[in-house]
């Protein structure tokens, strides 16, 4: 089901991973640069101290020209890379759709719902600047969306979040589960906010036994994420549902995971969460949800950097989930504290990065952790 590129469209999409390189490495240490060459100093003449918390950076950072500069073209990259993919999917859309009906159905399950009433914090904001969101649907049977995500995750990451872009779901796996619970034997797994399966399928080899369900609000990418499943042969079970209220009974799942999930709805829906994955955990069941480091892991500067996704990349949960005591909301919804575990796990596929003098602070991209929050029923 991957979208496939002309050679110019691959030229354009390479490009745009070029530019995020150079924005997000060479010209982000150039900004820690003016940080604590000019804005540091500044603010300890000011102050009689260094600025404590990213607010203070952020307004200082803000009258500096090379910041901006920074900005806006880190802003353009994002906005040009999700179109130099969309354009691509465009033009072969009728083909995906076709390709998709073909194999609808043969060894998973699709149940989409026509009146399902998508929250007003996904519709609200094109999230990450991606055009329409996950949600939007143009023609019937639409699956833009579910295609755009695929082969975009694959030029945003540059290969950093797997071959399959699983490397989330395998980090749970392998890093977290396996260690932890070497037993585990679930019967039933279920994935929130699944999107296109990235982190689903991973579940499916490592339990084999089990039955995996993936949902989520949007049904252009569960319907090419139905495909995509189809096409490489894993059964798994997709539906549109809103991870704080589903349609499942009370007990129905041994495991339930979310993969980058939580920052991208706001604190009430992450609280809704919570307790939904309580009701839905048989007692021994486990959840595991797997997002960034939060903004009390991290330094004033790195949470400065962080919350530029915030401030400028329609992100609008980014920083809220960051700051949010989230064993708090978990013992709410009804785990024990000494059943639930805040833990940094390695990624899967991380090749742990060879810092140069000049990247004090490594990317995003090449941090060896994941965050994740846990707790067992
Ligand atoms: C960053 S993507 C998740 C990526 C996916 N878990 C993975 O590992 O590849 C976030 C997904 O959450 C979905 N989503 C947002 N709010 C949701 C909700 N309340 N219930 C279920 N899915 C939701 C979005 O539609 C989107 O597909």
């Amino acid at each position: 089901m991957m979208p496939q590129a002309t050679h110019d469209e691959l030229a354009r999409q390479n490009f745009m991973q070029s530019l995020s390189v150079h924005v997000n490495r060479k010209m982000a240490s150039g900004n820690k640069a003016v940080y604590e060459k000019v804005v540091k100093p500044n603010f300890e003449q000011k102050h009689q101290r260094y600025p404590e918390n990213r607010h203070e950076i952020l307004q200082e950072m803000e009258t500096q020209s090379y910041y901006h500069w920074w900005s806006i073209l880190k802003r353009f990259q994002q906005e040009m890379m999700w179109e130099s993919v969309g354009a691509s999917v465009e033009r072969q859309l009728p083909d995906l759709i076709t390709k998709a009906k073909n194999i609808h159905n043969q060894i998973g399950s699709l149940i989409l719902d026509p009146n399902f009433q998508i929250p007003a914090y996904m519709t609200e904001v094109d999230i990450h600047c991606m055009p329409g969101g996950y949600h939007t649907e143009i023609i019937e049977n639409d699956l833009a969306a579910g295609a755009v995500y695929d082969r975009g995750v694959y030029v945003y990451g540059r290969g950093w979040l797997g071959t399959l872009n699983d490397d989330m779901g395998h980090s749970v796996i392998q890093n977290y589960l396996q260690p932890h619970y070497p037993n585990l034997k679930p019967q039933k797994i279920l994935d929130m906010g699944c999107a296109v399966g990235h982190s689903t399928l991973p579940y499916i080899d490592a339990y084999p036994e089990a039955e995996i369900y993936g949902i989520d609000i949007a049904a252009p990418m569960l319907h090419y994420g139905h495909a995509r499943a189809e096409a490489l042969n894993k059964p798994v079970n997709l539906s549109q549902q809103n991870a704080e209220k589903t349609n499942f009974t009370d007990g129905s799942f041994d495991l339930i995971v979310s993969h980058i999930l939580l920052h991208e709805i706001p604190a009430y829906a992450i609280q809704n969460v919570m307790r939904e994955c309580y009701r839905l955990l048989s007692p021994g069941g486990i959840m595991v949800h797997l997002d960034a480091p939060l903004y009390r892991h991290m330094d004033a500067y790195t949470a400065f950097i962080s919350e530029w996704q915030t401030i400028n990349n329609n992100e609008p949960f980014w920083s809220e989930m960051r700051e949010l005591d989230l064993t708090a909301l978990v013992t709410e919804a009804g785990f024990q504290s000494d059943k639930t575990t805040e833990a940094f796990i390695r990624k899967y596929s991380c090749k742990t990065p060879k810092a140069s003098s000049s990247e004090k602070i490594p990317p995003v991209s090449v941090r060896p952790t994941w965050f994740v929050l846990t707790a067992q029923k």
